[in-house]
């Protein structure tokens, strides 16, 4: 999602970094919440509920997608984003049932004393194909690949090298209109954080920035289309597509992952061990 305003990118204070820590959290603990019930048989509009609540009456976050409307778009009229096998991010939640096989990505945003946490991972549903699991499996790393990337210093075009480079090598693509975000008291802010690119591009990395990494990595061709909810976005040849976001922190010689919690899945061998701390503390 692009950030609707062009605003200079404004490095978040300490105290904001602790704000947007407990929404982070707030955030993953909501997929830990979901997780046992993402099962054969159950709807995207019963998820959708069932997080609604959870964040409502036992978080008491505000549920970010829930009216939201950036300039171009109707208001998004659910709670969470619920986005199955072909379809690439922004599914809305509905009458879906889903069956053994399928593969889901649920993205959740919370508010939190007006500090947003934005997070997604995937879900199988029963056992995935062979092929399925491997696009989960290599996006996942792809996120992480960006994630490594991040210290003061680097720049955005690292990042989106890295994701890019992972995903073709192992003979996948790169979803271009949808990217990261810069994000904090508003959902989606400077900089746009894309998931390409070229090393030494782009703007330059500072310490206090807080953007999200969320690559999208279709089986097929990159090339999307919009269902005519005006929000679910699919691919145009009906490939697979898998995402999995974390919201980061610029620390002063590395990156430090907000949206943790203890059901997050581990973070991979490759990722340096020094970074590997910070992302669990
Ligand atoms: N959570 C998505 C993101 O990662 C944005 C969803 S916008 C919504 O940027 F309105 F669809 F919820
Ligand atoms: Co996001
Ligand atoms: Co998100």
């Amino acid at each position: 999602m692009k950030a609707p305003f062009s605003v200079a990118i404004q490095p978040k204070t300490p105290a904001e970094a602790d704000k947007m820590r407990v929404a982070g959290r707030l955030a993953a603990e909501v997929l830990d919440f979901i997780t046992p019930h993402v099962k054969p048989g159950v709807t995207t509009g019963q998820l959708d509920k069932l997080c609604h609540d959870y964040m409502v009456d036992v978080q008491k976050t505000i549920p970010a997608p829930l009216n939201y409307a950036p300039p171009g778009h109707r208001p998004y009229p659910k709670s969470i984003c619920t986005s199955v096998n072909h379809q690439v991010c922004h599914g809305v939640p509905g009458d879906k049932v889903l069956k053994h096989g399928d593969i889901v990505n649920l993205d959740i945003t919370v508010i939190k004393d007006g500090w947003h946490g934005d997070t997604s991972r995937m879900f199988c549903v029963g056992e995935p194909s062979i092929q399925a699991k491997r696009l989960c499996d290599v996006t996942y790393e792809c996120m992480w690949k960006g994630i490594a990337q991040v210290r003061p210093g680097a720049t955005l075009g690292d990042i989106g090298h890295a994701v890019q480079r992972h995903a073709e090598a192992n003979g996948f693509t790169i979803v271009r209109e949808f990217c990261g975000h810069g994000i904090g008291q508003r959902f989606h802010e400077e900089p746009q954080v894309v998931h390409y690119g070229r090393p030494g591009q782009g703007i330059r990395i500072e310490q206090g920035m807080i953007f999200t990494i969320e690559p999208m990595v279709n089986a097929g061709k990159r090339d999307i289309r919009m269902l005519g909810d005006g929000w679910t976005v699919v691919t145009a040849d009906h490939s697979l597509s898998a995402q999995w976001e974390h919201t980061v922190l610029v620390t002063a010689d590395g990156f430090e992952v907000l949206t943790v919690s203890p059901g997050m899945p581990a973070v991979p061998a490759f990722v340096k061990p020094a970074n590997a701390l910070a992302a669990a503390s």
